[in-house]
């Protein structure tokens, strides 16, 4: 027997990837709901060969489904998560409302899964920022190996990172600059085409970014709360897909021929790796699909144990709707979802 899911934000940019992975994965689904506001009651997405009409939060019955991934801003999961999780099902959260809260975990399978059991608290399981996702995927395994001392990323993220509106926003701006003339930023705060813009998110006083502080509190939370991490977070104008490069200190020794075999072997990584001409992965290649990639693994002879590396993943994908799927996946093989659980 399959479950009954709701995806709410089925219109967005990572709502409709849910619906594809929920296929592609063969997550067991008996019943199928896309939810989005009012405006999008009978918007058509897609379902596997066919399409699913869109229905209205406020009039869907969430007492009916098993579980429900959701995917819309930090406000609306503030105000509907806890009421949803209150009327039974167990909500996957794509925002960045609950991922620090204590009573709700924040899980990457491949990172954390025995966080699982804490599901049941407030019946909410946050699902990590994009950029971080892929990021501890790569580090977790490196950290069991030599314990991870300090990290300094630089990320490079594409506008599909800020929803369907930046890749409109990106797509406008391009063909602006030759066709139509010069439009205004409105997503991002300077003209994306064309360009890098080198800060995401909104600034805290201490002249970081709230996206760069995501990253390395969420990091703490999954993995350990002693791994020192700075990051600058850089919007390029690339439509799918996040990379980061990557330097990592250890407290242990670890050379680059171990880190690239422990890499080999981690879950949820692939790498490329060929120290010749396009022997590296590039955003453009992990677009639609499933794994973290991991290229230019090479030592940093500027400290006693250091590595650098090349990090990236489809930011729609393990970024957000793969590992929201993935976590379904691990609530129902531990029995944690489900009728006769919750009931
Ligand atoms: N994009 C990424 O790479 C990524 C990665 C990780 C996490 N996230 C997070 O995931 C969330 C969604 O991101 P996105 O990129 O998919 O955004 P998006 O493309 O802008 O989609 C937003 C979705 O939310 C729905 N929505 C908005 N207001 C609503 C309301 N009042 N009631 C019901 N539905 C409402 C929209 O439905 P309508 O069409 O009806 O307005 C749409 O389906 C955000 O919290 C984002 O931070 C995104």
């Amino acid at each position: 027997m399959g479950y009954r899911v709701a995806v709410v934000g089925a219109t967005g940019a990572v709502g409709r990837e849910m619906l594809n992975i929920l296929e592609e994965l063969e997550f067991p689904v008996d019943e199928i709901h896309a939810i989005a506001s009012r405006k999008s009651i009978g918007v058509e997405v897609g379902w596997g060969a066919g399409v699913l009409k869109c229905k209205d939060v406020e009039q869907f019955d969430f007492s009916t489904v098993d579980v429900v991934l959701m995917s819309v801003s930090g406000a609306f999961s503030r105000e509907w998560a806890p009421k949803i999780g209150a009327a039974g099902p167990i909500v996957i959260d794509n925002s960045s409302a609950w991922r620090m809260d204590p009573d709700v975990p924040l899980i990457v399978p491949e990172v954390n899964p025995d966080h699982a059991e804490l599901a049941l608290k407030k019946h909410i399981v946050a699902n990590p920022n994009c950029s971080t996702a892929q990021l501890v995927v790569a580090l977790k395994p490196l950290h069991d190996a030599a314990r991870i001392k300090r990290v300094v990323v630089a990320t490079y993220q594409s506008v599909s990172g800020a929803g369907s509106k930046g890749m409109d926003e990106l797509w406008n701006q391009t063909k602006g600059v030759f066709v139509l003339g010069p439009s205004e930023p409105k997503v991002f705060p300077k003209q994306i085409a064309f360009n890098v813009i080198p800060a995401i998110g909104d600034f805290r006083d201490d002249g970081y970014t709230d996206e760069e502080a995501k990253m390395w509190n969420e990091t703490h939370k999954m993995i350990d709360p002693d791994i020192a991490l700075t990051v600058t977070c850089v919007r390029v104008p690339v439509m799918v897909g996040h990379s980061e490069a990557v330097n990592v200190e250890f407290h242990e020794p670890l050379d680059e021929d171990e880190a690239r075999d422990i890499l080999r072997e981690a879950p949820g990584l692939l790498v490329v790796d060929k120290r010749e001409a396009g022997g590296f992965i590039t955003p453009k290649e992990a677009q639609g699909e499933f794994p973290v990639y991991v290229s230019r693994i090479r030592r940093d002879p500027t400290v006693e144990n250091g590595l650098s590396m090349w990090v990236v993943a489809d930011n729609l994908r393990k970024g957000a709707a793969l590992n929201a799927v993935q976590i379904a996946e691990l609530l129902a093989e531990r029995g944690l979802i489900g009728r006769k659980v919750l009931a």
